[in-house]
């Protein structure tokens, strides 16, 4: 018999795990108040790709005069920009309404609360609907954290929503917050032709991130012409004159930035208001998130909780994972969230990739560890493509061989790190990687000559023994 499932919220863990339970047999009901992709699709990852694709094409023009190219009268048209990724946009969530059809999956647009174990009442525009079910999954995602005065208005302070709508280029933007959104948009600003200024509260960008790869980012961001400004806090603006004077607290006192623009992106957190928790006695932790098991079930047997909800990383292909690990569950298998490592990938310029364990980490964990690197300045691919910047860091366990992390910081990264999450899942060694031939000249070729340097055997770049 199938069950009956709700899925409340249709993003990359809701929409994912709906169409994986379908395909298991069950019949299911995604529930979704606002947008079919969730943020990832809609106001998340795949607009801020697009537009920073077109933000690193127009300043790449500016650069090729050394390969004799030079571009005349290259202008940028903001609106057409802005309709051009709404199309990306539509194409992409028109794909998941689609397929949610095809897979026989019913939509109900709607704001859904849970009324009890076996009941979801929706909110609908035309009334109130409840559904019956045997199990619910919670995919509710998240939301951006608000600071004190810097209340979202999306006109003078942007969220990320905001920042990926413009109607122009803001002359001078500060940005509030340099982690992954900041660094990502405030980038794109910058190339698309801003002043930027990013206001971080801890001593450097990207925290928790490795060092050494955060420290070429830092670098870039000089180059670029971006100011950072650590250990800074934003404590208020006031509006004048059509310009906005931000006070920060640095180090050494108070003082005011003026800019036209802000875009604050401080983090988020989890979403669950007005889910009716309460009713099934769920009540989320101190930071907002739902406990879950390995097979994303919480403490409430039939309901399960997956994506942003369920915890950090809060990363879409980590909510995917787990709709496909719950959906799989709820239709009686075994599977759990057994994952070994979950990639990061951020679109800085130059990108930035990590999957498994830092240096630091390793140091935390007590770890005996060694570590091979290799520069892009020494890879033919990369400089055929004028983008030496950066480098692949491999970290292998010293005593096993066996690939504890992997650390990249330079041109098309967010790509070669799927090479280094398989390695980690598979158990691969150094010396596996090093044994792999790699087609040549590629960038991947770096990641196998950073494998060979773990053991000082790397043949493209001199290893002082
Ligand atoms: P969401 O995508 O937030 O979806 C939750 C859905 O639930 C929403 O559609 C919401 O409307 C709906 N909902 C909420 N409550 C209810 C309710 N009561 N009833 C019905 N529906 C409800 N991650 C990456 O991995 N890579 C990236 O490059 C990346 N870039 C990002 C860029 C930006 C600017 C932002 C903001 C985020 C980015 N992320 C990225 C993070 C990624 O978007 C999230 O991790 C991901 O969307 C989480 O998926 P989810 O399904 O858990 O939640
Ligand atoms: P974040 O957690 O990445 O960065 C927030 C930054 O703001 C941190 O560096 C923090 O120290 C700083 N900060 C916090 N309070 C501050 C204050 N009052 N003043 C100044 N700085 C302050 O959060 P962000 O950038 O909002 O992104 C949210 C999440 O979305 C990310 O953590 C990530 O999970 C996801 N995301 C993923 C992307 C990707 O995979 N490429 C891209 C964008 C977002």
């Amino acid at each position: 018999m199938p069950k009956k499932v709700v899925v409340l919220g249709a993003g990359p863990a809701g929409y994912v795990c709906a169409i994986r339970l379908a395909q298991l047999g069950q019949q299911v009901t995604v529930v979704e108040k606002e947008f079919l992709g969730g943020t990832c699709l809609n106001v998340g990852c795949i607009p801020s790709k697009a537009m920073i694709a077109a933000g690193s094409l127009l300043h790449r023009l500016g650069e090729m005069a050394a390969m004799g190219i030079t571009a005349k009268d290259v202008r940028l048209d903001v609106a057409k920009l802005v309709e051009w990724k709404s199309g990306v946009v539509a194409k992409l969530t028109g794909g998941v309404g689609g397929l949610l059809k095809n897979h026989k999956v019913e939509v109900v647009m709607g704001t859904g609360r849970i009324a009890g174990r076996s009941s979801v009442v929706v909110k609908t525009q035309d009334g109130e609907r409840t559904l019956a079910c045997d199990e619910i999954v919670i995919a509710t995602g998240s939301v951006p954290i608000e600071i004190p005065g810097f209340a979202f208005d999306e006109d003078r302070v942007w969220s990320s929503t905001g920042g990926l709508r413009p109607t122009r280029v803001p002359e001078h933007l500060v940005v509030i917050g340099g982690g992954y959104i900041g660094l990502e948009l405030g980038m794109m600003y910058r190339k698309l032709g801003a002043q930027v200024t990013v206001l971080e509260a801890t001593a450097g960008a990207l925290p928790g991130q490795e060092k050494d790869c955060v420290k070429v980012i830092e670098k870039s961001m000089k180059k670029l012409g971006i100011a950072l400004l650590t250990e800074t806090f934003a404590r208020g603006y006031e509006h004048k004159a059509g310009k906005s004077y931000v006070r920060i607290q640095t180090k050494s006192g108070e003082d005011t930035i003026v800019c036209d623009q802000i875009l604050s992106t401080v983090g988020r957190k989890p979403f669950s208001a007005g889910l009716g928790l309460e009713s099934i006695g769920l009540a989320t932790d101190s930071k907002g998130f739902l406990a879950v098991d390995r097979q994303m079930r919480t403490k409430v047997p039939n309901v399960w909780a997956i994506g942003d909800i369920a915890g950090q990383p809060m990363l879409a292909h980590k909510g995917s994972k787990e709709g496909l690990v719950a959906a799989a569950a709820i239709a009686g298998g075994k599977d759990e969230f057994d994952a070994r490592c979950v990639p990061a990938v951020i679109f800085t310029a130059p990108e930035m990739a990590s999957v498994g364990l830092t240096e630091a980490q390793c140091k935390e964990q007590g770890l005996q560890y060694k570590v091979g690197t290799f520069p892009f300045a020494a890879s033919g691919r990369a400089m055929s493509l004028m983008e030496t910047e950066g480098f692949v860091k491999v970290i292998g366990d010293a005593r096993t061989d066996e690939i504890l992390g992997v650390h990249m910081v330079g041109p098309e990264v967010t790509e070669l790190i799927a090479e280094a999450t398989l390695a980690i899942e598979m158990g691969a060694t150094c010396e596996d990687i090093a044994r792999t031939i790699h087609a040549h000249p590629t960038l991947p070729e770096a990641f196998m000559e950073a494998a060979e340097a773990v053991h000082g055997m790397a043949v493209h770049i001199y290893q002082r023994k």
